[in-house]
């Protein structure tokens, strides 16, 4: 019998709070997403009919419950990859408590290597939540995955606009991408990919 969903994410939200607290090395945080960009990111989910969602940073899989439930009525699939086990193994007890599971892969993998063999256009959402100051050697691939009207999202863009100003600099500069920054949480960069110029409309 599962659980419910809002009391779920609410309590792991707030054991991952009270266990960060108390933890002095930030690499063993849990560093979950905000509820409020949480909730935002899964709204969207739901508006783009997303069924493939790429997360890098799984952690306890706080984040990965929003975008698992947001995929759930059409019966699609969340990839999510962590290099930490131990995190990925709550992740997978915290899925099974609102039946959750069968929506999402939780692949213990380097963020970068998943991104660099996933096939062209293969996501709807990419979300890179995971050590920031990567993200900008990972280019080309988190926008080649996308589909075209997929979208990228980047968290902390307003919190540590320091670590992604160099990835910034790449996603401003590339025609393909439009992009606005939402103020939730800890802020996130929104991308959309559009069509390539001279692609015939639908
Ligand atoms: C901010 S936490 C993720 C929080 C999670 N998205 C949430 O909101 O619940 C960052 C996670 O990224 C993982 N990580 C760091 N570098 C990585 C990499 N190169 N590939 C995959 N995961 C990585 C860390 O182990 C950590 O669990």
């Amino acid at each position: 019998m599962s659980e419910n969903f809002e009391d779920v994410v609410r309590a792991v939200y707030e054991h991952g709070v009270r266990h960060d607290a108390g933890q002095v090395d930030r690499l063993r945080r849990r560093r979950n997403l905000e509820p409020d960009a949480a909730a935002l990111l899964s709204l969207i989910c739901q508006a783009m009919g997303a069924v493939r969602v790429l997360e890098i940073g799984t952690s306890n899989g706080c984040s990965t419950l929003w975008l698992a439930q947001a995929v759930h009525d059409r019966n699609g699939t969340v990839l999510s990859v962590d290099l930490d086990a131990d995190a990925q193994r709550a992740a997978t007890t915290n899925l099974a408590r609102v039946g959750l599971q069968q929506h999402v892969e939780l692949r213990c993998a380097d963020g970068g290597q998943v991104l660099k063999d996933l096939p062209d256009a293969s996501q709807d959402i990419v979300l890179l939540d995971s050590e920031r100051p990567e993200y900008a050697g990972w280019r080309p691939h988190p926008v080649r995955v996308l589909r075209t009207g997929g979208l990228l999202v980047i968290d902390n863009v307003l919190s540590h606009a320091d670590e992604v100003a160099d990835v910034r600099a790449l996603i401003d500069a590339d025609p393909q991408l439009t992009t606005a920054v939402s103020p939730t949480g800890k802020g996130q960069l929104l991308a959309i990919k559009r069509p390539s110029p001279g692609t015939p409309r639908r």
